[in-house]
């Protein structure tokens, strides 16, 4: 009988990544990729165009990853051994998506800060961070999230310049089996967002923010009047990248 791993591998990690909004042809940087439970997925998503970075500091566990992507015959991924330095070893604004997969419990708070700023900053604008806060306080709670609830983690990303996108249970793989959990994706905060903005009134956000997710993410909008002259006080093109939580940038 087929296990809750090779049934992950073979079919639901991809359809579990696509649902995310893992696309062909993406660079995708798995930090703490395991044996590769999702790494392996997120390589068969990108295809040959893309290319999965797996980031891990043990050796066992990427030899395993090794041996599981030749068997595939997936060529699309970069084994990345490091000695658990936090420093990625990637170009700024390079990666579409990151994923922190059941590895922040690891972390102290001043490792997680770090971490999330090197993610900031090799994410492209429009990049994704996906992060799977296994084992805080309400999820078999363990080491350095032991004491925080999932919304203190969702507050602690959100501070280090991410607006949190999706909140959702789940049904995933962890470790060897299926689980259920609670997974977070969140996008960039645009340069523009932290600045205050040379107009009296900003427009209704929530409105937007509404309208953008009834029609599907990631679409760029004509803008209205309003954020046209909201636009206009800034010099700016017409259009905004509207992300789920806020109006993120003018691009
Ligand atoms: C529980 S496993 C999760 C593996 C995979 N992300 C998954 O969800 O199946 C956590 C992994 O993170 C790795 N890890 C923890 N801290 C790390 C660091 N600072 N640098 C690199 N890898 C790290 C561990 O070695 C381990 O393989």
């Amino acid at each position: 009988m087929e296990t809750d791993v090779q049934n992950w591998i073979e079919r639901e990690g991809e359809v579990f990544l696509k649902d995310m909004g893992v696309r062909k042809g993406q660079l995708v940087l798995d930090f703490g990729c395991g044996v590769g439970h999702y790494t392996i997925p997120a390589a068969k998503v990108v295809g040959k165009e893309g290319k999965v970075y797996a980031v891990d500091k043990d050796r066992e566990a990427l030899d395993k990853l090794t041996e599981m992507a030749e068997s595939k015959g997936l060529k699309n991924i970069l084994i990345i051994k490091t000695s658990g330095d936090l420093k990625i070893d990637l170009k700024d604004r390079s990666i579409d998506v990151v994923l922190l997969y059941d590895v922040l419990h690891y972390m102290k708070a001043q490792e997680r800060k770090e971490i999330y700023g090197e993610v900031y900053r090799i994410l492209k604008n429009d990049g994704l961070l996906f992060v799977y806060p296994k084992h805080h306080k309400c999820d078999e709670s363990l080491w350095n999230l032991a004491d925080m609830k999932l919304e203190d983690v969702i507050k602690e990303i959100e501070s280090a310049n991410f607006y949190v996108k999706r909140k959702c249970l789940k049904t995933l793989i962890h470790d060897d089996n299926y689980d259920e959990g609670f997974i977070l994706n969140f996008t960039k905060r645009g340069e523009y967002d932290t600045e205050p903005f040379p107009m009296k009134r900003e427009p209704n956000e929530n409105r937007w923010r509404r309208r953008f997710e009834a029609q599907g993410n990631r679409k760029t909008f004509p803008v209205s009047k309003q954020l046209k002259i909201w636009a206009q006080g800034l010099g700016r093109q017409k259009t905004f990248d509207l992300r789920a939580t806020k109006i993120s940038h003018v691009i």
